[in-house]
C-alpha cells in the first residue's frame, strides 16, 4: 500500500487516512487534493461498484494525471479547482448532506516539488512561479514585482514565520529596482545577501518560500473556506480528515475541529463535530522510507446528526 505511485508522490499515512476516513463500501467521498493520486487510488479500491468519488485539484497537471487514470471509472467525478469549491462541486452532483468523507492532503505533491519548472523548490533552479493552479493568477515573481516592502515583509513575517523579514523584504526591493527577480536561484541569491552570515545554512531559504508558495496560492484563505464547506457538505456519522504539515496549516484546522466540536469556552451553538481520536504522527517505518511524512499531523472529525430544533 505504501509503494511510490506512478507517478512520484508517496501518499502520506496512508493506512491512517483510510481508517480515519472508515470507508463504506457505498459511500460517497471527496478527495480535496488529488494530487499524484495515491490516496484517491486506494478510496476507490476499497469503494464497492456503488461508490463515489469526487476527486479534487488546482493543478491543471492533476487534473489530467485524474481523468487520465479515472476518466472511464463510473464512479469517479473528476473537477479542477480549488477545495474551497467543494460545496459547488457537490451540489453539481446532487450529494450535499450524503457525503461519507472528505479527505484534505494540504500543500504541494512531490510532483510540483521536485518539478524545477514549478519553481516551488529553493534547491532547484526554475522560473520563479509557485502556482498550484498554473491556469490563474500571478506567479511569485510577479507578486515580488508588485507587492509593496512592506508588503512582502507583513507575508515573510506571517506566513514563512522568518524573523529576517524586513532585512529580506528590503534587499527584495532594492534588487529589483535593478532587475526583475524571476528566479528561484536569484532570489535564494538575495535571501541569502540579506541574512546574517550564521543564518547562511543550508535551509535558510525554507521560510521565504514558504510564505510566497502560501500568499501566491491564497492557501490559508482557502483552507478556512474548504473546511467550511467539507462541514457543510458531510452526512451525518461523516468524517473529516486532514493532513497538515506545518503549525499554520495545523492550526486553523485544529481550532475549527475544536470549535465545532464545542471544545471552546462560551460555545454556544449544539456541537456539529465530534473529535475521532487524538492528532496523529507517522510512525517510524513510514518515516524510514518517507522523509516527506515527518512534518505530517493528522485530524479527523466525525460530523454529528443536526441537533434536534428546540421546541417553542
Ligand atoms: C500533498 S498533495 C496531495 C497528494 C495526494 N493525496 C496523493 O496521495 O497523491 C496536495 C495536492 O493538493 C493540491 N491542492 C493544494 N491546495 C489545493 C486547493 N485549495 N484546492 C485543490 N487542490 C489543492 C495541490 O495542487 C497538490 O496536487
Amino acid at each position: 500500500m505504501n509503494a511510490t505511485d506512478a507517478a512520484g508522490h508517496r501518499p502520506v499515512m496512508l493506512d491512517e487516512v483510510m481508517q480515519g476516513l472508515a470507508i463504506q463500501a457505498s459511500g460517497c467521498y471527496v478527495d480535496g487534493t488529488y494530487g499524484g493520486g495515491g490516496h484517491t487510488r486506494a478510496l476507490l479500491a476499497a469503494l464497492g461498484p456503488h461508490g463515489r468519488l469526487l476527486a479534487i485539484d488546482k493543478d491543471p497537471a492533476a487534473v489530467a494525471r485524474a481523468r487520465a487514470e479515472f476518466g472511464a471509472d463510473a464512479r469517479v467525478t473528476v473537477r479542477h479547482g480549488s477545495f474551497a469549491q467543494l460545496g459547488e462541486f457537490v451540489d453539481e452532483l446532487g450529494l450535499r448532506g450524503r457525503i461519507a468523507g472528505v479527505l484534505l492532503d494540504l500543500g504541494m505533491s512531490s510532483i510540483q516539488l521536485d518539478d524545477a519548472a514549478r519553481g516551488f523548490s529553493f534547491m532547484r533552479a526554475g522560473p520563479l512561479d509557485m502556482r498550484m493552479d498554473t491556469s490563474r493568477g500571478p506567479t511569485a515573481a510577479q507578486w515580488l514585482a508588485d507587492a509593496s516592502e512592506a508588503q512582502i515583509a507583513q507575508v515573510l513575517r506571517e506566513f514563512g514565520e522568518e524573523r529576517y523579514a524586513r532585512r529580506i523584504a528590503a534587499a527584495i526591493v532594492a534588487r529589483r529596482a535593478q532587475a526583475p527577480i524571476s528566479t528561484t536561484d536569484e532570489l535564494v541569491e538575495v535571501v541569502r545577501q540579506a541574512m546574517p552570515r550564521r543564518e547562511q545554512h543550508k535551509h535558510f531559504a525554507t521560510r521565504t518560500f514558504q510564505a510566497l508558495r502560501i500568499v501566491v496560492n491564497h492557501e490559508l484563505d482557502d483552507l478556512a473556506a474548504g473546511l467550511e464547506q467539507a462541514l457543510a457538505v458531510l452526512a451525518p456519522g461523516g468524517r473529516l480528515v486532514v493532513l497538515s504539515f506545518h503549525s499554520l496549516e495545523d492550526r486553523p484546522v485544529k481550532q475549527f475541529m475544536r470549535q465545532h466540536a464545542g471544545r471552546f469556552e462560551g460555545a454556544s451553538a449544539p456541537p456539529a463535530l465530534r473529535l475521532v481520536r487524538a492528532p496523529k504522527k507517522a510512525g517510524p517505518a513510514e518515516l524510514a522510507v518517507n522523509p516527506r511524512a515527518r512534518s505530517a499531523i493528522l485530524r479527523v472529525a466525525e460530523r454529528l446528526a443536526d441537533a434536534e430544533p428546540a421546541h417553542a
